[in-house]
């Protein structure tokens, strides 16, 4: 049987910000219709390393591939079609609303000038109805609680319709019941719509619920990788996070339970 090949890979990237260096060298095959999550500390280079992959920030050495091409072979368009990106932080356009937002991420379908087209509408109330947000599409986003607006960005990342999604600590700002339902909608895309996601958590527990692959990050290396009952060690919280914890099994899902001692 031949391997799949990946959907998204990094061989030899280095990534930073100006002239610092954050992730020297890294090396990374994504399998198509997975989940990985990114771990590792404040200041590992965790979104440096999404951004990058994304294509946000401009690689300091090494090869993106996205389908097995080198990303400055795909055009932006392409790559705007193939992957969508919840950056941690972005700044709340003034006076939108949040069917405004999310109508932002049709753009990549039609190009920057064109209007919507009727076509756009099911994905549009896909993503709404996905995140819990159709009673609040006329709000203006400066009007929302951290959670609803966290939402909002990532309904206009799913209008985008892309096979591959990177998010950034996706589940910062949501209430139990929304991570629940955000977790779940990430499993769902996976499993019934061909998704492949990478996504920054810090929450390990959930990683390890959740993720089919975890990537243990310290000073922009790889300190781990591999399903959650191999990383999710009391070795590796050590060597990640300077953590004394000890792992247990998770009696209802059965994946390894990290608490601190
Ligand atoms: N815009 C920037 N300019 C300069 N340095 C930056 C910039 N953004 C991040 N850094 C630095 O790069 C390093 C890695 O940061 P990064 O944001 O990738 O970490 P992270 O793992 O995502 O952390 P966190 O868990 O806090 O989000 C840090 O030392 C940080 O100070
Ligand atoms: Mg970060």
């Amino acid at each position: 049987m031949t391997p799949t090949p990946p959907v998204l890979a990094a061989r030899d990237l280095a990534a930073g910000h100006g002239r610092r260096t954050v992730v020297p060298a890294l090396t990374l095959d994504v399998a198509p219709r997975t989940v990985t999550a990114l771990v590792g500390p404040n200041g590992s280079g965790k979104s440096t390393l999404l951004m990058t992959l994304a294509r946000v920030l401009p690689r300091h050495g090494g090869e993106v591939l996205l389908d097995g091409r080198p990303m400055g072979r795909h055009s932006s368009r392409e790559i705007a079609r193939r992957l969508g990106v919840l950056p941690q932080t972005a700044v709340v356009p003034v006076g939108a609303t949040v069917r405004e937002l999310v109508e932002q991420g049709r753009y990549p379908q039609r190009g920057p000038w064109a209007m919507l087209r009727p076509q756009d509408d099911a994905p549009l109330h896909r993503a709404l109805e996905l995140t819990g947000l159709s009673a609040l599409a006329g709000r203006r986003l400066d009007t929302l609680s951290g959670g609803e607006r966290q939402r909002a960005w990532i309904a206009m990342t799913l209008a985008q319709e892309t096979g591959v999604l990177l998010l950034d600590e996706p589940t910062t700002y949501l209430d139990v019941r929304h991570q629940i339902d955000l977790m779940r909608l990430v499993e769902h895309l996976r499993d019934d719509h061909d998704i492949t996601v990478v996504m920054v958590l810090h929450d390990l527990n959930q990683a390890a619920r959740y993720a089919d692959r975890i990537v243990a990050l310290r000073d922009g290396r790889i300190l781990a990788d591999g399903p959650p009952a191999e990383v999710l060690t009391s070795a590796t919280l050590q060597a990640a996070f300077d953590v004394d914890a000890v792992v247990l099994d998770d009696p209802v899902s059965g994946r390894p339970l990290f608490v601190a001692r």
